[in-house]
């Protein structure tokens, strides 16, 4: 009796304690064994591709689902959209532009989806499309003065109430270098993009204006199971729905469609790609933590940290883990895993140690026997490669000079990387 009320006093002060200090040298590493992702946790070994799909990939997805991610809902029977308008010639006559709003409810109720979708005008066949969830909202993408500007909840800085807000004129192409649409056009690419708090506002209390408090209130509950979906799971669900509308869209071939995030974007991203067999090509770019890179090598960023300052991203049994990664049944690169064998792209920027860049490149390093299994090569190389060295076959990866942020430079990358894998001729 005395142990269990030691172990659970334990319990609380280890819960209740402040992160760990923040760890920046590769020597501070604690030492760490990824768990194989070819081994069933039985012990058996994944001997064929088969056996990879039929039992280790549903094992592994399910640790995600109950232990990480929280478990998503599927496609909702009410699902409706409607292109509310249409632009045959944005971007200086490069491009189409289609919004279209999507609702989840019966009778266009819940919360409402702004998918911004361009397609190249140039391509006569239906063209391959880039999906995305953008941070602060769809006229941040390009100063497009045609794309609507969409209320969105968010807290006031200053005070700290929450509030729904038509953002600023001024704000309209704020993202653009994040996005180089036009680039993509002239590469023969769609682009299809929604901002995040159409899905959830990222706050802890966002998810009561998203589709978490939605679909929860409908099924007549008021809390969160442990291992129900978190922001991240709702922003990935929506990158989903987003592909749903997509299939019907003749100016789109949603059969190559790429999914792609940067950072907490780049872990929705990744979780989309994982769950949704559907999107041909995954691109995360500076996901870092609870995206590629390892959680056991506790650098930058770590579980414990992202728990506090993120509460309402992953599920509520994440909790455990915080600076207890040892003990996690998985670590990211199973995640990588997850999208084998379609082509993923992983890729870091020098000076966001925050996001652990070595971390992501060994993220995708030890997914790789799993395209081996496929009979298909991975990266190619055994070493983290120097700073703007891209690497990989099925699996990409580079590490640009720069800051945490997406760039012409990797854009650059990613379409060469698509270009190769869905056959996109130039
Ligand atoms: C924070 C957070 C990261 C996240 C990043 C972002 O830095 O700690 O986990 O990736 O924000 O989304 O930009």
């Amino acid at each position: 009796m005395k142990l269990i009320l030691c172990l659970f006093l334990l319990g609380m002060v280890l819960a209740r304690a402040e992160p760990r200090p923040v760890n920046y040298d590769e020597a501070g590493i604690p030492a760490y064994t990824l768990p194989d992702p070819l081994v069933c946790s039985d012990g058996t070994r994944v001997a064929d591709v088969a056996a990879w799909q039929t039992k280790r990939r549903p094992e592994i997805l399910k640790l995600f689902q109950h232990e990480m991610q929280g478990v998503s809902p599927g496609r909702p029977a009410e699902l409706k959209w409607e292109t509310v308008n249409c632009d045959k010639s944005a971007l200086g006559g490069l491009a189409t532009r289609k919004e279209i709003t999507v609702w989840f409810g019966a009778e266009k109720s819940g919360p409402p989806m702004h998918i911004l979708l361009y397609t190249p005008n140039a391509v006569k066949q239906p063209a391959p499309v880039f999906v995305s969830v953008n941070f602060d909202g769809n006229h941040t993408v390009n100063a497009d003065p045609g794309i609507t500007i969409t209320e969105q909840w968010a807290l006031d800085k200053k005070t700290k109430q929450e509030k729904l807000t038509r953002p600023d004129e001024k704000t309209r192409g704020q993202s653009v270098g994040r996005w180089e649409a036009e680039k993509i056009m002239a590469r023969g690419y769609a682009l299809a993009t929604i901002q995040r708090a159409d899905l959830e506002p990222d706050y802890p209390e966002g998810w009561r204006h998203g589709i978490r408090g939605f679909l929860l209130e409908k099924a007549g509950q008021k809390e969160f199971a442990p291992d129900a979906w978190g922001a991240i799971g709702a922003w990935a669900w929506g990158l989903s729905r987003a592909l749903d509308v997509l299939e019907t869209e003749p100016a789109v071939d949603a059969r190559r469609a790429v999914v792609i995030g940067h950072s907490r974007m780049g872990k929705a991203a990744l979780w989309a790609g994982a769950q949704d067999e559907r999107f041909a090509l995954v691109i995360s770019n500076d996901s870092g933590e609870g995206g590629a890179a390892l959680a056991r090598r506790c650098f930058g960023e770590t579980t414990a940290v992202i728990n506090r300052n993120f509460p309402h991203w992953f599920c509520a049994n994440f909790k455990k883990y915080s600076d207890q990664e040892a003990t996690l049944p998985f670590d990211q690169h199973e995640l990588v895993a997850l999208v084998a064998p379609r082509p993923v792209y992983v890729a870091s920027a020098e000076e966001d140690r925050w996001a652990d860049p070595h971390g992501e490149f060994l993220a995708a390093l030890n997914a790789e026997p799993v395209w081996k299994l496929f009979g298909r090569p991975g990266l190619g190389v055994k070493e983290w490669p120097a700073v703007n060295q891209p690497v990989g076959a099925t699996i990409g990866y580079h590490m640009r000079t720069g800051k945490h942020d997406v760039t012409a430079y990797d854009w650059e990358q990613y379409l060469g990387f698509a270009d190769k894998h869905l056959g996109v001729k130039k």
